[in-house]
């Protein structure tokens, strides 16, 4: 079947790690079910698996893609959850379980015509979504739901600050904020991304670093290093910086001094549970949001949309259709 996988690994040039063409179908336990992929959407972390980030030289090559939508054997539509749990572990949050994997770090993941997948990680699909729609929520829309309505604890009313406007999990916060009453603040460099967040719902704008007109109560921090000393100078006493991400480097001064004093929370989140998939699904549907697609391409063409990520001039999700 035709596939889009990471072959090596190349830090420098993470494009170059890219092949498309024929793979095999994927080998998984048989008890597993088959997925015919209607789209899949792109993450950061799938750049990451190209530069070697978490996708050891043994696991090579590997079909990459963490989340889909598509058609389950029975003819239903569904979404596919990217979080594959230790079928020992006893049900619960797969995100908690230490024997977790994405699909496309240990299994074949999703830019293919076909995945393979446990009977549980299949989400029902809203009929209102389409399916290029639905592809974007099991990482990126996912990270942000747990951030805002459960690492965070946002309630209508409150302010959060996302940083870096653009991204995939950032565009996500955004709309759900918005949808739940939530005040949203975002940073970017560019001034277009800026615009474009403001039309999507978000309060207010402000160029990364800016000083803010008042503190708020939570940060959504995926940029890490080079925007952290803002976050930790945005927050309100008591407040709350949520860490999913260190796209610009992981190694920022702590700033203790200032954790303590102001009694600020940092805290982590990965992805999210099938749980949390299946309530984010639902909120679509009461919510009337849609994901933030910036282009839907071919997956024969996808190397193009990662080199859009790389060179960051997305608004939003890439989506790949087989
Ligand atoms: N923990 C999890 O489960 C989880 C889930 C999803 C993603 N992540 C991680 O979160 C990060 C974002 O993921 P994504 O898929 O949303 O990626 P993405 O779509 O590529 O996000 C790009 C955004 O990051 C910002 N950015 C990048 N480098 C920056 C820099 N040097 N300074 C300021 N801003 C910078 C950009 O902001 P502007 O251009 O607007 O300034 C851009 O809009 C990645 O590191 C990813 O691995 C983690």
């Amino acid at each position: 079947m035709f596939a889009v996988s990471a072959v090596r690994a190349d830090k420098d040039d993470p494009l170059a790690a890219l092949e498309l063409g024929e793979r095999p179908e994927p080998e998984t336990p048989e008890s597993w079910t088959t997925v015919q992929v209607r789209a899949a959407s792109l993450n950061h972390h799938d750049l990451w698996s190209l530069r070697g980030v978490g996708l050891s030289a043994d696991r090579l090559p590997m079909i990459l893609g963490c989340d889909a939508a598509g058609v389950a054997e029975d003819g239903s539509e569904v979404i596919v959850h990217g979080v594959v749990g230790d079928p020992e572990a006893g049900g619960g949050d797969e995100t908690l379980d230490p024997r977790r994997s994405l699909l496309s770090e240990r299994w074949p993941g999703t830019f293919a015509e076909r995945v393979r997948v446990p009977r549980r990680n299949l989400v029902p699909k809203p009929a209102a979504l389409t399916f290029e729609q639905a592809a974007c929520l099991p990482t990126a829309w996912l990270t942000a739901y747990r951030v805002l309505f459960d690492r965070a604890g946002l309630r209508p009313g409150q302010t959060v600050l996302v940083q870096g406007a653009g991204g995939g999990v950032a565009t996500a916060a955004i709309a759900l904020g918005r949808a739940a009453g939530v005040r949203v603040w975002v940073t970017s460099r560019s001034e277009a991304k800026r615009a474009a967040a403001l039309e999507l719902g978000a309060d207010q704008a402000f160029e990364s670093g800016q000083r803010l007109p008042e503190r708020v109560d939570a940060v959504l921090e995926s940029v890490g290093q080079a925007t952290w000393a803002h976050s930790l100078r945005a927050l309100r006493p008591g407040g709350t910086i949520v860490v999913v991400g260190a796209t610009s480097g992981e190694a920022p001064s702590a700033e203790l001094n200032r954790v303590f004093f102001l009694q600020l929370s940092v805290v982590g989140s990965t992805m999210g549970s099938r749980e949390q998939l299946a309530a984010l699904a639902r909120f679509t549907e009461v919510s009337g949001v849609r994901p933030v697609i910036d282009r839907v391409l071919p997956l024969s063409r996808a190397r193009e949309g990662f080199a859009a990520m790389a060179a960051d001039e997305l608004f939003g999700k890439v989506v790949f259709t087989p």
